[in-house]
């Protein structure tokens, strides 16, 4: 099934009426919502459903990352807010993904599960502080077929790393892509950027994208502004 709602408007806000009025404005046929840990600690899951209460699919995502118990049972309760996708952290281990996968292939709904690889606010001197001597384009590939070889849905990662993580993967693992930024925007805390034009062609299949809407002086036209760029590069859609 063709899907063209690859933008994932990420609601990092602290305030609910903002969002109520942010979302009043968007169009569900448009675009997904994301709800972080932000607005999910500030809200919970009221928020969600008033969300969803408008048409909006939500992706959850808080990026659990714990023993595998603690994170089946989270995804235990994340699947009952009947969400559209979640996360957790790859780097939890198989132990904990496996974990994951259980708990959403036993509950009623089954909302996409997706693994983060590397933080697209690092970059490769932060993966050596950790001890970890990899480039981080080389430790996503390798959390990434982590990811696949546990049965996730796909992968959170940068669009910088999508060609090289779609010669690896099959076609229909998804690739999850914060840190976009259109040309000329603030990059602001992320490191591995790319514009949603980009993202696209290199085989992003959804385009998490915050600050660039949310803080916008106008933030439908620049929505639109990014799916304007993006629709003409859009390849067959996944
Ligand atoms: O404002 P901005 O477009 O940078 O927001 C990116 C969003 O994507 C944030 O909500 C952030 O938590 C999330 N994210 C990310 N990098 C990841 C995973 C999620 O930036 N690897």
């Amino acid at each position: 099934m063709p899907d063209n709602k690859r933008i994932i408007v990420a609601l990092d806000m602290d305030d609910q009426d903002k969002v109520i009025k942010l979302i009043d404005q968007l169009n569900p046929d448009q675009c997904r919502v994301k709800i972080g840990k932000e607005l999910f600690t500030l809200y919970g899951p009221e928020l969600v459903r008033q969300v969803q209460s408008k048409g909006f699919d939500v992706f959850l995502d808080l990026k659990f990352h714990d023993i595998p118990h603690t994170v089946y049972k989270a995804v235990r309760a994340a699947c009952a807010l009947n969400v559209w996708m979640l996360t957790i952290h790859a780097s939890g281990g198989a132990e904990m993904l496996r974990a994951a996968k259980t708990a959403v292939s036993e509950s009623n709904h089954k909302p996409l599960l997706v693994a983060v690889t590397v933080l697209t606010s690092m970059a490769d001197e932060d993966l050596v502080v950790q001890g970890i001597q990899r480039t981080t384009e080389e430790q996503v590939l390798r959390l990434a077929s982590l990811a696949q070889g546990c049965g996730m849905d796909g992968v959170v990662c940068s669009a910088s790393e999508t060609l090289s993580l779609r010669k690896l993967l099959s076609d229909d693992f998804l690739l999850v892509t914060p840190g976009i930024r259109p040309a000329g925007d603030e990059v602001q805390d992320q490191k591995r950027v790319v514009t949603p034009g980009q993202a696209v062609l290199s085989g992003s299949s959804y385009l998490v994208i915050g600050r660039p809407i949310t803080q916008a002086r106008r933030p439908i036209e620049k929505l639109h502004q990014i799916l304007a760029e993006i629709s003409g590069t859009a390849p067959s859609l996944c």
